[in-house]
């Protein structure tokens, strides 16, 4: 978590660190702070608690001087309180010439603050990261050799960790250093920049190098160089970045959360493009590094995911089995990563994570690469560090996602992984391609069928702001619609912070229908009266019994679903689809219900309390 930006060049520092920074605060907003160094060599500092405007009204009360190089940090806490002291660059050394800006954790800064200590060294503050920048002023002062004194120190810390650190007796370069941590250099025409992500810089230019585990990136106006942390050269290949700097604005839109819902039919279209022939056959050219001998030999798929990113994997579990017959288990990345889970060359993980960022997922896939198995990514980010280090990357092309709550990320990312299904599906051959093709087909026409339900999206946003003080929501949902149920509740925990939780809908009777009292409202997931399985008298079954026990149902149905009708107080129509594509359609209501519930309530909804949207940390 926490963003970083660094500059250096002839444009405003300020004006690009404070840009960079606000297209970062996604990844934390406890607190923002900017180190500049003005042109007559003198480093000055300005941070301040809370969200990144109390930064710019810091420094409109105290400005900053012009200056051409500079570095900035959003800051998501993790040692110390989200305090002005504990807020981000920290200083270092007794003449307190450099500053350094940290994402992720160094483990071992007891031990190293110990050392400090005894030194004689005085703290501002009380985070691991002071000790970075004490530490690499200390070297510095001793050698006189910013470079060196960085390198020698960086290798000391254990944990994760991008730094950045300036120095006002050097005052044309930003150091700086990545492990386990993101961190992207942005190319430009007499300037250079550094971010977390690209979103950091991309307003200013679309040339990338993502830095790899363990570097150093010297970066001046007008070079750049990246070395090992043990100061070999390396060199990384350029990258155009595909986001357009607009789409990271909210346009109009009263938050990024409504406008990222907007942007869903482009946001699945995009990531159909170029994947689907006009036959309905399925072309991933992105996983050519699979064989078709592996594909055929695979035993089985484990997807690994956090958060609503697992949701898009419990959801395209049903397509990739169904179609492929390969078994598929789909797991938090924390909890596979620890359990000794049984993998072999015949596995194939897929990680899928809107950031790419997600320290569990990218440990999950780091475990499961020890053991052999292949890894193929579902990944929103170009540069991200779970692209790099994957076998594989199938991108879903949703642009960028700044809102919290992940909206386009998950349609995109159950798209993809319907995409997959059906690719691994026409290599196994376990199903006849002309049903493969027909749900290829099917695929195609979601993009309008998404405009749809966000054009009658009305309905579901003043249910949503009816219930602005309902004490607890609970989501059904069966097949398929059990994790739109799951999505449906985290959504409502994310935004609006009430108690929300999504359910089988065939596990009611085994103990949640206790939960039921008069007036409880239900969600309900209701799957098409057209499914070969007959799950939807199933279901409605399932909401005559809540019902009888006072719950007031919302369902969620498909057009034509003419009974349904007659058992909720509300339905919300969504269009006719293969069945098991209709996840794309059902998930959006309930965004919209939780986005104007939050809203009702009067909450932040592109930025909830105590989240961060990237978990770069354990
Ligand atoms: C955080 C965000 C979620 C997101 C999850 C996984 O918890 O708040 O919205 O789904 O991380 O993020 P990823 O970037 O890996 O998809």
């Amino acid at each position: 978590m926490c963003g970083i930006v660094g500059y250096v060049g002839p444009k405003s520092t300020l004006d690009v660190l404070i840009g960079g920074l606000r297209r970062l605060e996604y990844r934390g907003y406890d607190s923002a702070g900017v180190s500049v160094i003005s042109p007559t060599g003198h480093l000055e500092t300005r941070k301040k608690a809370g969200k990144l405007v109390n930064l710019v009204a810091e420094i409109e009360e105290h400005p900053l001087p012009a200056a051409h190089i500079g570095i900035g940090h959003t800051r998501w806490a993790t040692h110390g309180a989200p305090t002005d002291g504990n807020a981000h660059p920290h200083l270092g050394g007794q003449t307190q010439k450099l500053s350094l800006i940290h994402n992720g954790i160094i483990e071992n800064f007891a031990e190293l603050k110990a050392e400090l200590l005894a030194e004689g060294t005085s703290f501002a503050s009380e985070t691991d990261s002071e000790v970075a920048a004490h530490l690499i002023a200390r070297e510095f002062e001793k050698t006189g050799d910013l470079p060196s004194a960085f390198a020698s120190v960086v290798v000391r810390l254990h944990g994760a960790f991008t730094i950045l650190v300036i120095h006002e007796d050097q005052p044309d370069v930003v150091l700086a250093a990545r492990r386990n941590a993101p961190l992207v250099i942005g190319l430009g025409d007499g300037e250079n920049f550094l971010g977390s992500d690209v979103a950091a810089f991309v307003e200013h230019t679309k040339r990338a190098i993502s830095v790899g585990q363990d570097e150093i990136v010297i970066l001046r106006a007008d070079s750049v160089e990246v070395r090992t942390f043990d100061g070999k050269t390396v060199t990384h290949e350029e990258f155009t970045v595909d986001w357009d700097a607009s789409a990271a604005s909210k346009g109009g839109w009263s938050s990024f959360m409504a406008k990222e819902i907007a942007d869903q039919p482009q946001a699945v279209a995009d990531t159909l493009m170029g994947r689907l022939n006009s036959d309905g056959s399925v072309r991933l050219a992105e996983i050519d590094g699979l064989s078709h001998e592996d594909i055929k030999n695979l035993e089985r798929i484990i997807i690994v995911a956090c958060g609503t990113a697992s949701y898009a994997g419990d959801i395209a579990k049903y397509g990739i089995e169904k179609w492929s017959r390969i078994p598929v288990q789909v797991e938090l990345s924390h909890e596979f990563r620890y359990r000794d889970p049984i993998i072999n060359k015949n596995t194939l993980i897929v990680a899928i994570s809107q950031s790419g960022e997600t320290m569990d997922t990218l440990m999950a896939i780091r475990y499961a690469k020890e053991l052999g198995a292949k890894v193929l990514a579902i990944c929103n980010t170009q540069g991200a560090t779970l692209a790099r280090e994957s076998d594989a990357v199938i991108y879903t092309h949703a642009g960028p996602e700044v809102a919290v709550a992940s909206t386009k990320a998950l349609t995109a990312q159950i798209t993809a992984g319907f995409l997959l299904g059906l690719f691994l599906a026409s290599i196994r051959g376990a199903v006849p391609a002309a049903e493969l093709q027909r749900v290829g087909l099917d695929l195609l026409k979601m993009p309008g069928r998404v405009s749809h339900v966000i054009e009658g999206l009305k309905q579901a946003e003043r249910l949503g702001a009816e219930m602005a003080n309902a004490k607890s929501v609970l989501f059904l949902g069966r097949n398929v619609g059990f994790p739109v149920a799951m999505e449906g509740a985290l959504k409502l925990k994310e935004l609006a912070y009430i108690h929300a939780e999504g359910f089988a809908a065939g596990e009611l009777k085994h103990g949640p229908i206790a939960l039921i009292e008069e007036g409880q409202p239900v969600i309900v997931i209701v799957p098409s009266p057209r499914d070969e399985d007959s799950l939807h008298p199933k279901v409605i079954s399932n909401i005559q019994e809540i019902r009888a026990r006072g719950a007031k149902v919302i369902a969620i149905a498909e057009e034509g679903d003419n009974q349904v009708s007659s058992y909720a107080e509300n339905v919300i129509f969504v269009p006719e689809c293969e069945t098991l594509l209709a996840p794309i359609l059902t998930v959006i209501p309930l965004q919209a219900f939780a986005l104007a519930l939050s809203t009702a309530k009067g909450l932040d909804v592109d930025q909830p309390r105590n989240l961060a949207k990237s978990v770069t940390v354990e």
